[in-house]
């Protein structure tokens, strides 16, 4: 149990007392579903955490969870037609609306379709609201998303709030996110980025179709590549860590290191191992947790509208400097396992930062938030919300170490520039 609206708020409340998982991350939050104006949920939104089953015996006991099919490869979405969809509800965004591609994902489905095409980056609780009226409308027995992050998330708090009948198929069109395979739909509410958490937000089915990147646009291979990199690089030293996490992690990160810049460049060939990439990453924070650089990126994402992984290259080396008195036998071990080690921890830690901070600038990314546009004395004036939202925000409860005010103002600072 993991969400509720108000009636129910109390009874969880008294559940949470007996089951000490279950955390109440944020409240409230407000979904309007303008189709029938009188139907407005102002809700008391409670999350658990992943479901984590008791299991009982020695300290080494571990649990990890993932239900999602995953189908790769050139030319993957034709298994759409075998998936026996009969009506199904295609959430994407303009993009593939425009280029063709998402009638083509309806033909290939064989179903009775519909499209929801008003995909934005960082998407709202409010957008949410308008799909789950169309979801209402159709009734679908599928919902298919095709698209980045945005699309992904969007169509996961769509099939949540429909009502949980729907089966989610999700087809990723960047190597980033890893949404395709997490409990995570990451909605912004009054410019605040909110991460839903909920195991049944996990899709039932990924398609890696390596032909839907074949025209991705270098700044985005870029950013949402940085994404995959922060995510494995969290979940490896992350407190949920674990040998099975630790090792799709490790080799999600390695390979998008090694391959992200060829993929910068134009080669198309690399394309099908950052998208696998990518998706073992989420598969890796998805049981192991994220940190930090998560928790702070999704504050200045809600406020200044900046791509995530843009800001995670940014936060990154910054972070990777405060955790490193407790992470750095694990930073190194990751820097090892990149081919960027050496037999002392602390050099290896360090060619690991550097390396990342070399790779940030070859693709292109810049460093810091003015670098990025924003006007440093616009963050100073709101540090403070910012540290707020931070704190408030669920990736910092895996953190290495616990996330103190002092932490996340020095992230701030060492990524706001100077004017
Ligand atoms: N749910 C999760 O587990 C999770 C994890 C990390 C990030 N996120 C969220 O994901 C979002 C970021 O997702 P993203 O980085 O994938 O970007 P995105 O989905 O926001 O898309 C960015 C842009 O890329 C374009 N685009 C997508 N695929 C393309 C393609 N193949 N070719 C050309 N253009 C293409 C889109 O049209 C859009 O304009 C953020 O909101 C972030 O918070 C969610």
């Amino acid at each position: 149990m993991t969400i509720a609206v108000s009636p129910w708020a109390t009874i969880l409340i008294y559940f949470r007392k007996k089951i000490p998982s279950l955390s109440i991350v944020h409240s409230p939050l407000s979904i309007y579903i303008p189709a029938s104006k009188t139907e407005i949920l102002s809700s008391y939104i409670i999350f658990s955490q992943p479901e984590i089953l008791p299991i009982k015996g020695g300290v080494d006991l571990e649990q990890f969870c993932c239900k999602t099919k995953i189908l790769s490869g050139s030319g993957a979405v034709s298994a759409l037609g075998e998936m026996g969809i009969r009506k199904a509800l295609i959430v994407t965004d303009p993009y593939f609306m425009k280029n063709g591609e998402a009638a083509r994902i309806a033909r290939l489905s064989g179903a009775q379709t519909d499209i929801f095409s008003d995909i934005t980056p960082d998407p709202t609780a409010q957008l949410v609201a308008e799909g789950t009226a169309r979801f209402k409308a159709l009734m679908p027995d599928t919902v298919i998303a095709l698209g980045g992050g945005s699309a992904m998330d969007t169509a996961k708090a769509i099939c949540y709030f429909g009502g949980k009948t729907a089966r989610l198929i999700a087809i990723p069109t960047t190597s980033g996110s890893g949404s395709e395979v997490t409990d995570f739909a990451v909605l912004t509410h009054n410019g605040v980025k909110h991460p839903l958490i909920d195991p049944s937000l996990q899709p039932e089915a990924a398609i890696l179709d390596s032909d839907l990147l074949e025209k991705l646009p270098p700044s985005l291979i870029a950013d949402s590549g940085f994404d995959v990199l922060s995510h494995a690089l969290e979940a490896y030293v992350a407190t949920g860590s674990s040998a099975i996490t630790d090792a799709l992690a490790a080799d999600a990160f390695s390979s998008a290191f090694a391959n992200l810049p060829a993929s910068f460049a134009g080669n198309r060939t690399v394309r099908l191992k950052l998208h696998r990439a990518a998706t073992m990453a989420g598969m890796a924070f998805n049981s192991a947790g994220l940190g930090l650089c998560h928790a702070l990126s999704h504050a200045l994402g809600g406020m200044f509208h900046l791509p995530h992984g843009r800001l995670n290259a940014m936060l990154l080396p910054a972070v990777m400097e405060i955790n490193a008195h407790k992470a750095g036998e694990k930073y190194a071990r990751l820097a090892r396992y990149a081919g960027l080690g050496s037999s002392a921890d602390t050099v290896a830690v360090r060619n690991l930062k550097n390396a990342l901070i070399r790779l940030r600038r070859e693709l292109r990314l810049p460093e810091t938030l003015q670098q990025a546009g924003v006007d440093p004395r616009l963050v100073q004036r709101n540090a403070g919300q910012l540290v707020e939202a931070t704190l408030a925000d669920p990736c910092c409860k895996t953190n290495p170490l616990p996330v103190e005010d002092y932490m996340v103002r020095q992230a701030l600072e060492a990524v706001t520039g100077r004017g």
